[in-house]
Order: C-alpha cells, then sequence, then structure tokens
C-alpha cells in the first residue's frame, strides 16, 4: 500500500459526525469533545492544524467521505468492523463500547421483542444491531434527531452506544424521564480511521495514541470529558 496525495494545503482535515456526546458536540459554535482532543494530538504530531468537518455518519462509515477527499481523518465513535476495514484502514483501538438500549420511564417496553418502533442512527452498528434482531428500525441523521424522536413518542425505544447514552442522562438531566432497559454487549471497540493505504497518517495517529496513553493525557482527557 503506497502513500496517497492529500490536496488540500496545510491543515489536516477531521471528518466527524456531531452530536455525539461527549466524543463530539457542539459548544459555543465550536466542535469539542474527546474526539476531538485526541485528533488534535494527531494533527499536532503532523504538524498541522486542525480543521473539524462535520458529515454525516453514513458517510464516514461506508468510507465515501474519506475517499472523496473531503478529509485525511475520521474520528467519531467509530466501531471497527470487518466490513468497515474493507473500506478504510483504522488505528489501533482507542475505546470500548457496547450498544444501549433506552425507553421513556413509563413504557412497558422491557426487550427489544416488545418494541414496535425503534429509532437507531444510520449508518451504525446500532442499526446492524436491531436488524439482526429481526427487526426494522427507523432511522434517524443524527443522534439529537433520535433522542428527541424517543421523547416526543416517535419510538418506543432506541438502540445507540452505550458510552453516549449514559453522557446523555446526566448532561441533560433525563433519568427522570427515559430509563436504559438494557446493555446490549456487543464488545464494539473505536477506532480513527483513514483513507486506504494512508500509511503515513496511520503511522502518526498510532504514535500519538501510543504517546497520550503513556504520558497519561489519555487519561486526562478520559477524565475531562467522562467525569471518571
Ligand atoms: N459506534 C457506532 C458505529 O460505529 C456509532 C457511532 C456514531 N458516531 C457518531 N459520531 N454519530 O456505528
Amino acid at each position: 500500500a503506497g502513500q496517497q496525495h492529500t490536496a488540500h494545503g496545510n491543515s489536516l482535515k477531521l471528518c466527524t459526525n456531531a452530536p455525539f456526546d461527549p466524543f463530539e458536540f457542539e459548544q459555543d459554535g465550536t466542535i469539542v469533545g474527546f474526539d476531538i482532543d485526541l485528533a488534535r494530538l494527531v494533527a499536532k504530531a503532523a504538524g498541522k492544524p486542525l480543521e473539524v468537518v462535520n458529515v454525516d455518519f453514513d458517510a464516514i462509515s461506508d468510507g465515501s467521505a474519506l475517499r472523496e477527499g473531503r478529509c485525511d481523518l475520521a474520528a467519531a465513535g467509530i466501531t471497527i468492523t470487518p466490513e468497515r476495514q474493507r473500506q478504510v484502514d483504522f488505528s489501533r483501538p482507542y475505546f470500548e463500547a457496547s450498544q444501549a438500549l433506552l425507553t421513556r420511564k413509563k413504557s412497558k417496553v422491557k426487550s427489544l421483542k416488545d418494541a414496535d418502533q425503534v429509532g437507531v442512527q444510520t449508518g451504525t452498528t446500532g442499526l446492524d444491531y436491531v436488524r439482526q434482531e429481526g427487526l426494522e428500525p427507523v432511522e434517524y441523521d443524527d443522534s439529537m434527531e433520535q433522542l428527541l424522536a424517543l421523547q416526543t413518542d416517535e419510538v418506543d425505544a432506541l438502540v445507540q452506544d452505550r458510552p453516549v447514552v449514559a453522557v446523555w442522562l446526566t448532561k441533560f438531566k433525563l433519568s427522570g424521564e427515559l430509563k436504559l432497559i438494557g446493555s446490549l454487549d456487543t464488545g464494539e471497540q473505536y477506532g480513527m480511521a483513514v483513507r486506504k493505504g494512508d500509511d503515513a497518517l496511520l503511522g502518526t495517529v498510532n504514535r500519538a495514541l501510543d504517546a497520550a496513553r503513556q504520558d497519561g493525557t489519555y487519561e486526562r482527557l478520559y477524565k475531562q470529558w467522562f467525569g471518571g
């Protein structure tokens, strides 16, 4: 695999999909979060300023945003899957996640099978999971639309990455209104993605992630964004 030319001047362009709290979300007009801070370490190691580009998640998960040159790097809580590994190259894993099933407090739904309408985000592993269970979910482009659909009774339940659902409940103080009724143990790992064959950038990403683990930066950022 050779190195590829990136013809967008001097910045490192990062594709993400906000909001996905606390990995990437808007605050005072800019996108911030755990993924953004990790990507900033990569940009620093590459000697370039970071430019954040917000795109639909399915353009990240199918690799098209990277292939079309809309960005060089993607960080969006992307689960490493064999199917996606055919479209993009992934860094070493940097985060572990499973899926969560969320419903309204007053709902009778106790498991996925009880739900008539399940909301998922387009292009995600949550969507794949619900389909594997034999249900056809309702798709939303954006995780906040997905959450709103549950709050407004448009769906009975939603499936989304557990770390994000956990942050929703605390950050938006929703534990009086919504309840987590299950953790679907999918054993997912997040990786950052680059265009297939972009070994130079992939090396930089992996070195930056390793260094962040070793020098305590990863732990500091984790505490900052997850309050752990
Ligand atoms: N981890 C899940 C996946 O890879 C969901 C990621 C959604 N990310 C986002 N920034 N909206 O499919």
